[in-house]
């Protein structure tokens, strides 16, 4: 038996399903216009494959469920906090850990305990939500990606790495007093899912200390990120997917984390921390805002799936067959002639729109148009990254700035999919690669001021000499 077959074999197998809905092609071209081309309007029920998110969108597993019939809803002190706590502080050694319902009410409370209004979150790359949470707190946040991150075909193992002269700079520049914050997003969702390195990391916090600056992790993929470190870092071989998490937790003051990612569950999110006084901060705003601090909005139910969560994210054996199954989905991609963002990462895969569709210009969005494309051949839902998303744009909706690459986010769930699912989004994907010319482009109708891309609604652009 090939060896590949056996690492790639789930350690699971599957207990309760769901069907998934098959519209007609009629069917789905109606329900694209009626969601005003924008496939975060279409309902659920109308989707066949759904790659728009890997947060909240797991399997769950029997041992979660079981444990999650002996969640305590008690209102304070419930045997669920206590089992999540001792959980959560075995893995990342952070002595408070305050419950949060999501990664988003996280960042809110802690940047609102952190941040000054006017200091500077440096990143190797804000989560959308996480950079509008530090505007929010009064502060700016500023991206500083090492230079690797933009060469797409790049095989560099670790472009999720913030460039470590561009941080040294600005810790010593004119602007070194306004830096509050260095926040390190473990694996880099926003450039193509790419792991951080623990010596990246392990620099990161030797600058911080020195420059006595806030060193924090966003680690809503904390597993996947000690995967690749263990597939990809020298001298991380012999250690297990844990111990490298938990390592890369210990470089840091604290961390901000959506479980809806890494914690196997649908919901839930932490924030740990070493420091007694930002605890005491963060601890007031949380039983204000999101619920006592045994809790924090989360269910006892939900503690206990997430306690369990955390236990099987970190086996060897899932992440190696998760990471296994988006590579193969990569192969099969690029074998059709659609490149993606070299080198696969695991959450998720970046399609080269622009390189795709090279008869589409910035403003009649590439990324946009293959994202509809998708759905309307296959039934696939999956987000835009390009100018649609990050661009700038005028008063009349038009793009003035596009964005540097024009993307498509294809996220994986955990659990969920099979490789025959997978199988088909790659056909799906081959067969508009035959043609791609058929693909048409789209201009904006309406758009809101703030968050555009939840919702924005556009129009096909007709292909020049086309009835339609
Ligand atoms: N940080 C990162 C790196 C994220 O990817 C997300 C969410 C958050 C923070 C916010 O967490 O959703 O629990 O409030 N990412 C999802 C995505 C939405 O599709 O990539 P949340």
């Amino acid at each position: 038996m090939s060896v590949d077959l056996h690492q790639m074999l789930p350690p699971y197998r599957i207990k309760v399903v769901e069907p998934i809905p098959f519209l007609s092609p009629q069917e789905r071209r109606a329900a694209l216009a009626e969601a005003g081309y924008n496939p975060f309007h279409l309902r659920a029920d109308q989707i066949t494959i759904d790659l728009l998110s890997d947060s909240g969108t797991g399997a769950t597993s029997a041992a979660q469920e079981a444990a999650a019939a002996l969640g305590d809803e008690s209102y304070a002190g419930a045997r669920s906090w206590f089992r999540f706590r001792d959980e959560v502080h075995d893995l990342t050694g952070y002595p408070h850990i305050l419950p949060v319902h999501q990664g988003r009410a996280g960042e809110r409370v802690l940047f609102t305990g952190l941040l000054k209004p006017g200091q500077l979150c440096l990143s190797n790359t804000h989560f959308d939500t996480t950079h509008a949470n530090v505007k929010l707190a009064g502060a700016e946040p500023r991206d500083l990606p090492c230079p690797a991150a933009f060469d797409l075909d790049s095989p560099d193992p670790f472009k999720g790495n913030i460039d470590l002269d561009a941080l040294t700079r600005t810790l010593t520049g004119p602007e070194r007093d306004r830096v509050g914050l260095v926040l390190m997003t473990i694996t880099n969702n926003g450039l193509g899912a790419q792991p951080v390195s623990m010596a990246n990391l392990t620099a990161v916090r030797d600058l911080c200390r020195r420059h006595e600056v806030p060193f924090f992790l966003d680690a809503a993929r904390f597993a996947e990120n000690a995967w690749l470190v263990g597939q990809r870092e020298p001298g991380y071989q012999d250690w297990t997917p844990r111990q490298i998490a938990t390592h890369a937790f210990g470089l840091a003051d604290g961390c901000v984390v959506s479980l809806k990612k890494d914690g196997l569950s649908a919901i839930g999110g932490l924030i740990g921390l070493r420091d007694d006084d930002l605890h005491a901060r963060c601890e007031a705003n949380l039983i204000a805002t999101e619920g006592f601090s045994t809790y924090g909005g989360l269910a006892g139910h939900d503690l206990e799936r997430l306690a369990q969560g955390l236990r099987e994210v970190v086996e060897p054996g899932y992440l190696r067959a998760r990471a296994a199954s988006t590579a193969r989905l990569a192969r099969l991609i690029n074998e059709a002639g659609v490149d993606t963002v070299q080198p696969a990462g695991i959450h998720a895969l970046y399609l080269n729109a622009g390189r795709l569709l090279p008869h589409l210009s910035p403003q009649e969005f590439p990324g946009h148009a293959l994202g509809c494309q998708l759905y309307l051949d296959g039934g696939i839902r999956c987000a835009e990254l390009g100018s649609l998303y990050l661009g700038g744009m005028d008063d009349q909706h038009r793009l003035v700035t596009p964005a540097p690459f024009e993307l498509v986010r294809l996220a994986i769930p955990r659990r969920v999919y099979t490789d025959t699912h997978l199988e088909y989004v790659a056909a799906v994907l081959a067969d508009i690669a035959k043609e791609p010319g058929r693909v048409s482009g789209y201009r904006v109708v309406s758009s809101p001021p703030l968050l555009r891309h939840f919702k924005v609604r556009l129009a096909p652009i007709p292909a020049a000499g086309s009835t339609d």
